[in-house]
């Protein structure tokens, strides 16, 4: 038995922010982000919406998809690095407000691993299909990285946008489905990204709030190194131990959070660029939604159908990575 994803499911805020829209408020030009990071607008969600009501909309999507009611569900696992508070979880937010609060049978919880999130899910999700305990499990990665960016500070508030992805697990006894997931963590690295203040390390305060440690803060180029480093090796490490090489991928779905991230990692696997899925230019780095975001679009325009070999590779702050190998 395999665990299988049957349905995917996607959203993105309506409010586009172009990189001309972020030339008026800070000391930055469209040609300087599309260089440097491939980012040409990124969506910003509205005032009145959390990371709930994203996460609600692509998880409908993909039970739609799926053909799955909400009531069938056994588990909710929300990925995501911006919850809508410190608790209750994320996850029994969107419980209860999924399908109008249709999904009565289910369990839910948050899964915390940054960028790396919807990948960490899915392999834990994954495991809860493979013991048997649990038929359909929904595995949404959510984030909106707007709310924590610092607008003042160039270097990272042109990077991220806000989004949700989702995907619905099921069993099969096919040969198709999620055929290894990967994950891998390295916390010596914590302080490459991270929010530093505002929780309980560094309570909310006026001093947080002054000099902004409420906000992400990176070390953009050690940061890129590591990714390059850690998505190459998780690729290699999977295809190994499934006994693939690189010409078997049909797909591979990277984190999208820098087009020359993504393009050094294609190099260093001789995987050309046509088979490697981007959408970097038009959502920037969504953190845990980013990877779902890419796969439901795939999905939904019909590159990525039954039969595709489908290498999904994550990165983000912890350090965590990790990957899922899937035969669509
Ligand atoms: N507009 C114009 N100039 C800028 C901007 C900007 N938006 N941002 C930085 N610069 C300037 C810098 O100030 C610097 O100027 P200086 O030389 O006068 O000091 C110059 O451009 C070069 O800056 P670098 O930081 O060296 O630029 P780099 O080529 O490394 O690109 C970037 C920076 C895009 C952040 C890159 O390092 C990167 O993508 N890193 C990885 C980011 C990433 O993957 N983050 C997400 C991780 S996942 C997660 O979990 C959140």
């Amino acid at each position: 038995m395999r665990a299988s994803i049957i349905g995917t499911g996607a959203y993105a805020p309506e409010t586009i922010l172009t990189n001309h829209d972020l030339e008026q408020k800070i000391e930055t030009s469209d040609q300087w982000i599309v260089e440097r990071t491939g980012v040409r607008e990124r969506r910003i969600a509205a005032k009145d919406q959390a990371t709930s009501d994203l996460a609600v909309k692509a998880g409908e999507q993909a039970l739609l998809n799926a053909g799955v009611l909400a009531s069938e569900l056994d588990l909710i696992i929300v990925a995501t690095t911006t919850p809508d508070m410190f608790f209750p979880s994320t996850a029994c937010l969107v419980l209860h407000k999924i399908a109008g609060g249709g999904a009565t049978n289910a369990a839910a919880f948050d899964l915390s691993a940054a960028c790396s999130g919807f990948v960490y899910a899915l392999s834990v999700g994954e495991q809860y299909i493979l013991s048997g305990k649990y038929k359909k499990v929904l595995v949404i990665g959510a984030d909106l990285m707007s709310r924590f960016v610092n607008w003042e500070d160039r270097t990272t508030c042109v990077l991220f946008g806000d989004g949700a992805g989702a995907v619905v697990l099921a069993p099969t006894s096919e040969t198709r489905g999620l055929l290894s997931t990967k994950i891998h963590s390295d916390g010596s690295l914590w302080d490459l990204i991270s929010v530093p203040g505002g929780a309980v390390a560094n309570p909310a305060s006026e001093q947080v709030l002054a000099d902004k440690s409420n906000t992400i803060k990176m070390k953009g180029t050690e940061t890129f190194k590591a990714a390059v480093r850690t998505l190459e090796e998780v690729a290699r490490e999977t295809l190994s131990e499934n006994n693939l090489s690189v010409s078997d991928v049909s797909f591979v779905v990277p984190h999208q959070a820098n087009i020359r991230i993504i393009k050094a990692v294609a190099e260093r696997l001789e995987i050309s660029m046509d088979k490697v899925i981007v959408n970097v230019d038009r959502y920037g780095n969504t953190s845990a939604a980013s990877i779902p975001l890419a796969l439901a679009e795939a999905v939904a325009d019909g590159r990525i159908k039954t039969g595709s070999l489908v290498l999904l590779l994550a990165f983000g702050s912890g350090l965590t990575w990790g990957s899922a190998l899937i035969k669509w």
